[in-house]
């Protein structure tokens, strides 16, 4: 491994029936399909510096109680088929050519290029997570052109993008939000012009969209995520700003990311947008602040208040400061974040009275502030009031990744952290049972075991937070982004 475990390259792909060391539970028959950088140098001479600029590569782990499909395990009743490969992209073949700039901060990419050749042949180093988009798999990033994944062999199965009948953007938050009651799926582009917009979406099963709203910027932010609850997209746009024009302006620019400049007077606006008229509801001012992820989101006081928790990042002109060099270094603390939660009162509870703007409050509430990252939330829970927040437990501030998950309860405020079998932690997965109690389910977290040079899959009860089942993998995986479990995922024959 090179200096700092975990910020290392995986130049190996493989394919195996995994031994389970500890039990599966028998309905935890579906796939954990993660993402991230697997590399940052696939040729000699050309390498990216920025974490964000590493390589895809995918890894799935199909979950086989009683190994059904008869993979070849020694010594254990149950299985797991392991797979991880690189998504062969346009940039994995540019970067195996020696000509891969990155995208977001690294070399000469800049962001007049970049959104060029959005606009051409957009960015594909889709590094981030894996959803499901009807019946297809889509690895996406910060681009509106999505990679279709093959997710049994995790081949690249061409590109995705929307028929363009749509208000269209150059940028994409990377995190699609999903509300589970009814299944819909909803996006946010930016489109950068001399007016600027965001565009916000639902997707079809079909791979449709439907446009719901169109809300102007002077000056773009860098949003990574947004936030989604039963009537209400809300966009958090802070104050990491970039000037639209250098688009169109000539001459040689500074990398993606630092095109973004941190412009705290202007604060935070939260823009809550109607999920079916496409109304602008409210556009409440907050604090200058920054964070990559809305955790969950949800209504109460008969729909008057939207409560959204969120991570925010203490210092967000740290964001550059996710390069390797630095990371390798232990400056963590764009990484380490804090849990948040915003209170919005949107006013009165009928008619038009809700939709006038100047009514709107936002409320500040630290929730926990000693470092997390990566948060989730059982998506049983998505949109609806959670207690549980699941996190990667970071230090504040962070010299190290994390040492441990984590599993915050909202109502007391009670930690309980999680730290075995391994030296440092992936974002924790929860897949609920179904039914019951809302930590009734496994929690799914990748760790790095630095002396053995190689990762492990932990499976944790989620009441319980402790270790239910490990199982090793046949490298060390470097540190990844997201991941997603897909019930439908199931194990074949002889896999
Ligand atoms: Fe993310």
């Amino acid at each position: 491994m090179e200096s700092r475990p975990g910020f290392h390259s995986l130049e190996e792909s493989r394919a195996a029936s995994l031994a389970v060391d500890g039990s599966l539970p028998e309905w935890l028959t579906g796939s954990l399909v993660r993402n991230g950088p697997g590399a940052f140098s696939l040729s000699e001479g050309n390498s990216v510096n920025h974490w964000f600029d590493g390589m895809a590569m995918c890894y799935r782990f199909t979950f086989d109680p009683g190994n059904e499909a008869g993979g070849s395990v020694d010594g254990s009743e149950d299985a797991v088929h392991y797979r991880n490969r690189f998504l062969e992209t346009d940039a994995y073949e540019a970067a195996q050519a020696g000509e891969f700039n990155g995208g977001f901060a690294t070399g000469s990419t800049t962001l007049r290029e970049r959104l060029k050749t959005l606009f051409t042949e957009p960015y594909d180093n889709t590094n981030i997570i894996v959803e499901r988009v009807g019946d297809r798999y889509l690895a996406l990033t910060e681009s509106p052109r999505a990679v279709v994944v093959d997710p049994d062999t995790l081949a690249v199965d061409g590109h995705f993008q929307y028929d363009g009948s749509e208000p269209a953007g150059q940028l994409a938050c990377a995190h699609l939000k999903r509300d589970p009651s009814t299944g819909t799926l909803f996006n946010v582009e930016t489109e950068f012009g001399r007016t600027s917009e965001y565009h916000v979406h639902a997707l079809t099963n079909g791979g449709q969209r439907r446009h719901i709203a169109s809300v102007e910027t002077d000056a773009p932010a860098y949003m990574h995520s947004f936030a989604l609850t039963p009537h209400y997209v809300v966009l958090t746009e802070f104050p990491l700003r970039v000037d639209p024009l250098a688009f169109f302006k000539p001459g040689q620019q500074a990398p993606f990311i630092e095109q973004f400049e941190w412009q705290p007077d202007r604060g935070t606006r939260v823009v809550v947008v109607d999920r079916s008229s496409g109304e602008l509801v409210a556009d409440p001012l907050t604090d200058a602040l920054f964070g990559f992820h809305h955790v969950n989101a949800f209504e109460r006081d008969a729909g008057t208040e939207l409560v959204l928790d969120l991570e925010t990042i203490p210092d967000a002109t740290a964001i550059t400061d996710l390069s390797l060099d630095s990371l390798r270094n232990g400056d963590m603390n764009a990484v380490a974040g804090r849990l948040e939660r915003f209170t919005i009162d949107i006013g009165g509870v009928t008619g038009t009275a809700r939709y006038d703007t100047e009514e709107a409050t936002i409320d500040r509430e630290m929730l926990y502030n000693e470092g997390t990252a990566l948060p989730t939330v059982s998506p049983a829970r998505w949109c609806q009031p959670h207690r549980y927040v699941y996190a990667m437990s970071m230090d504040q501030p962070a010299t190290e990744w994390a040492t441990g998950v984590m599993k915050y309860d909202t109502e007391t405020g009670d930690v309980v952290e999680f730290q075995r079998g391994g030296d440092y932690f992936g974002e924790p997965v929860f897949v609920p049972q179904g039914g019951a109690a809302e930590d009734s389910g496994v929690v799914l977290t990748v760790a790095l075991d630095v002396d053995a040079d190689r990762s492990r899959l932990l499976v944790l009860d989620g009441e319980r937070f402790d270790e239910r089942a490990r199982v090793d993998l046949p490298h060390p995986a470097p540190f990844d982004f997201h991941g997603r479990y897909f019930p439908e995922l199931k194990a074949k024959a002889n896999e």
